[in-house]
């Protein structure tokens, strides 16, 4: 369950008489005999088999592949990465299509076919373009600082209210709907969680102000596809750009893929770099060695 371009580099970082790197289904070992787990989405119950597993360490920030697995062994410490490079690449991805749709970049690319010299007005990103962000955790955080450099007023949405510089933040269901009403564009990094599987259905939508956009760098499953769509395609919402699915990769025929006011990509918003997270691998292993407190254990009955 580590991609085989990350096991060379897994061997030279940890090649020691300590620790042996295992790829699983490429190498044979005992199950019985592992410590340490590293992946992803392993399949269900099979971590229960590794019976003398210590730690076990998502080396992406989700971690629903493991907590919807009905037999994890919810005892073992579980840590995600959530190194800063991986807040800033989906910083980046945010940041990059908040502006395309801001600056209205969709428009000049239409005119230049034409060809067409035309200018058009800017709305003011200090009043006029209001940016949400449903998720003001570790990433949401530093996702709402980016944009607010950029001048743009940004709010946030979480369960407990948080504290980010030049960020407003609205806090617990009752203020849902007013988080919602004031965003032109409402970008998604919520945990997949069972009270977020279908949040963002037509109820939700309709909260937000005609001709909002909505970005998802979550997981596909907080949305209701055809409601996505019919928001769409009533022109209340101005577009959507998504890159997760409820299904990965998305199927050829999912309407999603040729619809005119989505724009699709394939789950590279934050793409963990192997070099950052086998650094940060070795150090949690290092840690829970000398027996000190590990940073980024996820708490599994709140599932992030
Ligand atoms: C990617 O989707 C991750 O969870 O890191």
């Amino acid at each position: 369950m580590v991609p085989p371009a990350w096991a060379a580099l897994g061997h030279a970082t940890f090649a020691s008489p300590a620790h042996d790197v295992l790829l699983h289904g490429k190498e044979s070992y005992r199950p019985e005999e592992v410590d340490y787990f590293v992946g992803f989405r392993p399949p269900h119950g099979f971590l229960k088999k590794l019976t003398r597993l210590k730690l076990v360490i998502s080396f992406g920030a989700g971690v629903e592949g493991f907590l919807t697995d009905p037999e994890f062994p919810k005892d073992i410490p579980l840590v995600r990465f959530t190194d800063p490079s991986l807040a800033y690449e989906m910083a980046q991805y945010v940041t990059m299509h908040a502006l395309i749709i801001h600056r209205q970049q969709r428009a000049f690319d239409e005119f230049q076919k034409a060809p067409l010299w035309r200018q058009l007005m800017m709305p003011r990103a200090t009043d006029q373009t209001h940016i949400g962000i449903l998720g003001l955790g570790e990433i949401g955080g530093k996702i709402a600082e980016r944009l607010a450099l950029y001048g743009f007023q940004v709010s946030g949405w979480s369960k407990a209210r948080k504290s980010f510089p030049g960020v407003k933040s609205f806090a617990g269901q009752n203020e849902l709907k007013a988080f919602l009403n004031q965003c032109h564009i409402v970008a998604a990094v919520l945990p997949q969680t069972p009270e977020t599987i279908d949040l963002v259905n037509r109820d939700f939508l309709a909260q937000l102000p005609q001709g909002a956009w909505f970005i998802n760098v979550a997981r596909g499953t907080l949305v209701v596809d055809d409601d996505l769509i019919a928001a769409l395609d009533s022109g209340h919402l101005g577009g959507a750009v998504l890159d997760v699915f409820r299904t990965e990769p998305l199927p050829t025929e999912h309407p999603f893929w040729r619809h005119s006011k989505i724009t699709v990509t394939p789950h590279v918003a934050g793409i963990t770099d192997p070099r950052m997270a086998l650094a940060y691998i070795g150090n949690c292993v290092r840690t829970f060695e000398a027996g000190e407190p590990l940073a980024d254990i996820v708490d599994v009955t709140r599932g992030y």
